[in-house]
């Protein structure tokens, strides 16, 4: 027997009680006659004591030579502290150590084990076993786990059942680059891995099997983010026979109960908003509402003066940011500068302070007396104290621009709390997405899901203007899950591929066992995708989701402990009949 406790679990109650446990030495206070060992293991951290009174001195001189990150087991008796340690709950107690053992000994880590670790990104990247040692990383990897327990127990409880779907597939357009598998045995033929089992949970709807789900790992080759990953989790659902008002509410309840059981927090029914009303409102479809700065348009209250820069704008639009008419004059110029970044990419902002007295200084006083501007107030919610940040320009890159300055200053004003948590539904997504590179359309979802009822003929006169029964869940400015109900018949699936630019012949070859399916009596269906990794990180109060998860790649996509991607010997190539004309990568050290 290894042990007879965990290292987090020894208490009071078990003083003078003999116990074996084993870990790995965390720390060692060598005092002399008296040396301590902080054993750890996942449970938590136990003293060991050895003293010259006590403690026999080969035992002694064999704990003063163990090095960190040995692993060992000890046997020992429970005895109270001499000096307690309220800061951990076994704080109370220590071991007598009577018996040691080394199971294995250790290379000195290459950065400290501690929760504050002197250890950088890449090389925690590169031992990241040693970095899960460390309480952040332990603690993110099971509250993980909680969380994926607790969809699975909501789930079951509502009839879902998982279901597995394969990862050697063919291409699911959900709008990234597949990553592909050269088949050996068929020579030249490749497979694509996921993006999501969309197909797959359709065809299950078509096989009767009602409500799915699944926790799956889903492909993607896209440009990485703080929110993103090549391989990343979707919690994956499906349901035949449902209207969106099921789908919303069963989804709803799911992320309820998380709420309820991972944070203990009660929510209200989650508010509706449209696409256009996002847009319009947060200049964003994943709006962060834990906080006001609501879009007030403002071409009725600007542009009936000289001022030639709203005059031409397509749209001008203030937010009223709160108690900021104390930015001094530099500090606003450096959010000028902040808006100008090419990352923000406006031109320039125009500003407004709402003094206490209930007066007005704008930077356009030239042209806008205070009755115009007691309208800008009006316009964006203002109130004394407040400065208002207008920017102008075509329409959809200025609400861009200033849903960025509204996150930022909302950061800034230390607005985006994450001890709150504001969930909302945005719904009725535009259909198609206009790609203003290629000058076609996409689907701005993806090409199973269904226009709004009696909006199909819409496709040929207007498709930009066709809304979808598609939505989003969005929790604090992240978009946590997207869905959508399905087109199950075949004549509107052939409809939409047409418009996507596919011809029959290739919307055949693409998606022909979905139309086959569709004609043998496919139920009307529609689902939901949560991205498991996102909906943890943000439960867990943060939006780094590699931090929730175990061993994630680097920003260029890279295991950097593995050292994958990696190049394949010419043995291998030529069994899967490929051939290469680009050099080989040579492995990368840390150093590069
Ligand atoms: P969608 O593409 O919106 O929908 O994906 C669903 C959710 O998955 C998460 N997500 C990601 N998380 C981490 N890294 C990524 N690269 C990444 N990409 C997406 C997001 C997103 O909301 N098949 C549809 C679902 C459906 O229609 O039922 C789908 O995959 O949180």
């Amino acid at each position: 027997m290894y042990r007879s406790h965990s290292c987090g679990e020894l208490r009071e109650s078990h003083i003078n009680q003999g116990v074996t446990l084993s870990g790995w030495v965390a720390k060692t206070r060598d005092k002399g006659f008296v040396v301590w060992i902080d054993l750890r293991d996942r449970d938590g951290i136990t003293q060991l004591v050895f003293d010259a009174d006590r403690t026999a001195p080969k035992l002694l001189e064999q704990a003063r030579n163990l090095g960190r990150e040995f692993v060992i087991q000890i046997k020992g008796t429970v005895i109270e502290r001499a000096s307690k340690n309220d800061n951990i709950p076994t704080g109370q107690i220590e071991i007598l150590v009577e018996k040691l053992l080394v199971l294995n000994e250790s290379k000195t880590p290459p950065f400290t084990i501690e929760n504050e670790t002197d250890g950088g990104e890449d090389l925690r990247m590169k031992y990241r076993y040693l970095d899960i040692r460390r309480n952040p990383v332990k603690n993110n990897l099971i509250f993980r786990s909680k969380v994926a327990m607790e969809v699975r127990k909501y789930l079951s409880e509502q009839e879902f059942i998982e279901v597995e779907t394969p990862y050697l597939i063919k291409s699911t357009p959900e709008g990234a680059r597949d990553f592909v598998v050269p088949s050996r045995m068929n020579e030249g033929q490749f497979y694509a891995l996921p993006q999501s089992p969309q197909t797959f949970k359709q065809l299950l709807m078509v096989g009767g099997l009602d409500k799915y789900f699944q926790i799956v790992k889903c492909f993607r080759d896209e440009d990485l983010r703080a929110d993103r990953q090549p391989e990343f989790t979707q919690i994956d659902c499906e349901m035949a026979f449902v209207e969106q008002e099921d789908i919303l509410n069963t989804f709803e309840g799911l992320t309820k109960h998380l709420l309820k059981t991972i944070k203990d927090i009660d929510v209200a029914n989650f508010p509706r908003m449209t696409y256009d009303e996002a847009m319009a409102t947060y200049g964003n479809d994943k709006p962060d509402i834990r906080f006001g700065m609501e879009f007030g348009e403002m071409n009725e209250v600007t542009q009936h003066k000289e001022f030639k820069v709203f005059n031409d704008a397509e749209l001008v639009v203030g937010i009223a940011v709160p108690g900021a008419n104390t930015y001094t004059r530099k500090e606003i110029d450096k959010l000028i500068d902040w808006v100008k970044r090419p990352q923000v990419g406006a031109l320039g902002m125009i500003y407004c302070r709402y003094n206490d007295d209930g007066s007005f200084k704008s930077s356009v006083d030239k042209f806008y007396n205070q009755e115009d501007l007691a309208k800008w107030a009006d316009a964006t919610g203002a109130k004394p104290g407040d400065l208002i940040c207008i920017l102008s320009g075509v329409t959809n890159k200025v609400r861009g621009q200033l849903s960025a300055l509204r996150m930022e200053l909302a950061t800034r004003l230390g607005l985006r709390k994450n001890t709150e948590f504001a969930p909302l539904w945005v719904i009725d997504f535009p259909l198609l997405e206009l790609d203003e590179e290629t000058g076609h359309y996409h689907a701005m979802h993806h090409p199973f899901t269904s226009p709004k009822p009696g909006q199909l003929e819409l496709l040929e006169t207007d498709p930009g203007a066709v809304r979808a029964n598609a939505y989003d869940l969005v929790l604090n400015g992240n978009e946590i899950g997207g869905g959508s109900i399905r087109i199950h018949d075949k004549e509107t699936q052939a409809t939409m591929f047409k418009h996507l630019g596919f011809t029959p012949e290739e919307a055949k070859a693409q998606f022909g066992f979905l139309m086959d399916a569709f004609q043998y009596g496919a139920p009307p269906h529609g689902g939901i995708a949560f991205g498991l990794d996102r909906l943890v990180a943000i439960l867990g109060g943060q939006e780094t989701i590699r931090d929730f998860i175990a061993f994630p790649k680097n920003n260029s996509g890279r295991d950097v402990m593995i050292d994958a991607p990696a190049a394949i010997d010419d043995a291998q190539l030529k069994e899967l009949s490929l051939k290469l004309d680009i050099k080989k990568h040579e492995p990368r050290t840390l150093d590069q």
